[in-house]
């Protein structure tokens, strides 16, 4: 067997494996840790995963491969995020102190500042000047080993600034290493032109926004010629007191369901409004925050294909007492994700590895369901399971070394870059 890449003697390499879907209840404990473990890759591919031994009696030329010996270290898939705000304009420092001071994020949000603070700046900047902000938080990304993101739009809430949003993280997408995956999220917040009229700001999601991005296709060429593909994947809906109410989520999400796009939900993020009952019924890709879920809705929840994507760096930066009920629901059987929900008002962080620290703590998961949960499921909450995700022959070679000794490493630790080395679609980056 030919290859280009071999990672050798790691002295835990974790697959991740879950060759049959996310996984699910006590699965998610199975890391699929192999001791002395080796990866060879070939033109951005995993061929083969297995022991050192194994692997070196398989490939016909090791020299002709870039050879990473990783004794000492553990090898994972790269971090999967599926639950960005990545692209936006300036930075929302004194709502910081404000809340500090005691002020609610929704207080923040009422008096027409929060997410609405971060659109004028994001109206207002060139897409030159919005690439330019983000690009840096994107390299942080990579280096603290996320290689594919999703990332939303819901900073310009007028079909221009959206549209400019989806040009972004296309071109973002082209010019970065990491995978970016777009979700519209036109739904995040009304607008002030809109103040107390959400029901024609639904319309113009629905009657304007939407087809307009259905239609909307970005040529890209690759070495086997060119091809189009949609400026938006997902369609995302802040389902919340203060910004769309249920019936009002429901109209956007299932008008977007018509236009073929695959669906998302900000669910029970502060009040138990029900959006999460909505994401099994419409049969949402995730349902993501869950802070507040009602167990009656965390069983539909786990008795549906919807991943369940907590965000653990969200109440966290809000300095609030509670996360998901993460527990009741992988003992339901649900199948959890985790995600940074990356944002410039809830949570400005980055790392993965902080995320995976914090649910250990606060969702009382184990390093190996951490892990598990920002690589396999968090895939599967971008649709893209099949793909990557895992170290899994036929998958993309989205790899981390981390030097630490012992995977339970991350989570254990946290503050520091725990991450070594990130090969995304088998390149070093
Ligand atoms: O997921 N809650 C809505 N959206 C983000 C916050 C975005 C912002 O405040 O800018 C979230 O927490
Ligand atoms: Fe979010």
């Amino acid at each position: 067997m030919d290859a280009d890449l071999l990672i050798l003697n790691a002295t835990q390499l974790l697959t991740c494996a879950s060759p049959d879907g996310p996984k699910r209840g006590a699965a998610l404990a199975d890391a699929g840790l192999i001791e002395e473990g080796a990866i060879a890759c070939l033109a951005g591919q995993i061929v083969a995963v297995g022991t050192t031994d194994e692997i070196l009696a398989q490939i016909d030329d090791p020299d002709a491969a870039l050879v990473i010996d990783a004794q000492g270290k553990v090898v994972t898939p790269g971090f999967v995020d599926p639950h960005t705000h990545a692209l936006w304009a300036g930075d929302r420092a004194s709502e910081f102190e404000l809340r500090i001071a005691g002020a609610t994020y929704l207080e923040i949000m009422q008096a027409g500042g929060g997410i609405m603070n971060t659109v004028r700046a994001t109206r207002a900047a060139t897409l030159d000047d919005l690439i330019a902000q983000t690009l840096p938080r994107l390299d942080t990304m990579l280096m603290h080993g996320t290689t594919t993101a999703e990332i939303k739009t819901g900073y310009g809430l007028d079909t221009a600034t959206e549209l400019k949003m989806l040009d972004a993280i296309r071109l973002l997408d082209g010019e970065h290493p990491m995978d970016l995956v777009p979700t519209f999220l036109g739904a995040h917040a009304v607008p002030a032109e809109y103040s107390g009229r959400t029901d024609a700001y639904v319309d113009l999601v629905v009657n304007e926004m939407l087809p307009a991005i259905a239609d909307l296709h970005y040529r890209i060429e690759s070495p086997d010629g060119e091809s189009t593909i949609r400026a938006a994947d997902f369609c995302d809906v802040f389902c919340e007191v203060g910004a769309f109410d249920v019936a009002q989520s429901r109209r956007i999400l299932l008008a977007a369901q018509e236009l073929g796009l695959g669906l998302k939900i900000h669910a029970d993020e502060f009040e138990p409004l029900g959006g999460t009952a909505l994401a099994a019924e419409l049969g949402a890709v995730s349902a993501d925050h869950l802070v507040c879920t009602t167990d009656a809705q965390l069983q539909a929840l786990a008795a549906s294909d919807t991943i369940a994507v907590s965000l653990p760096g969200t109440p966290f930066g809000l300095a609030h007492v509670h996360y998901t009920a993460a527990r009741r629901l992988i003992e339901l059987g649900g199948a959890l994700a985790l995600a940074s929900d990356l944002n410039p008002g809830t949570s400005w962080c980055e790392s993965m590895q902080i995320i995976i620290a914090l649910a250990c703590r606060y969702l009382k998961l184990t390093p190996a369901e951490t892990i598990n949960a920002a690589t396999i499921n968090a895939a599967h909450a971008l649709s893209l399971g099949k793909y990557l995700g895992s170290l899994e022959t036929g998958k993309q070679a989205d790899i981390l070394v981390l030097d630490i000794p012992d995977y339970r490493h991350l989570g254990y630790r946290y503050g520091t870059n725990l991450v070594e080395t990130v090969i995304k679609r088998g390149v070093v980056v």
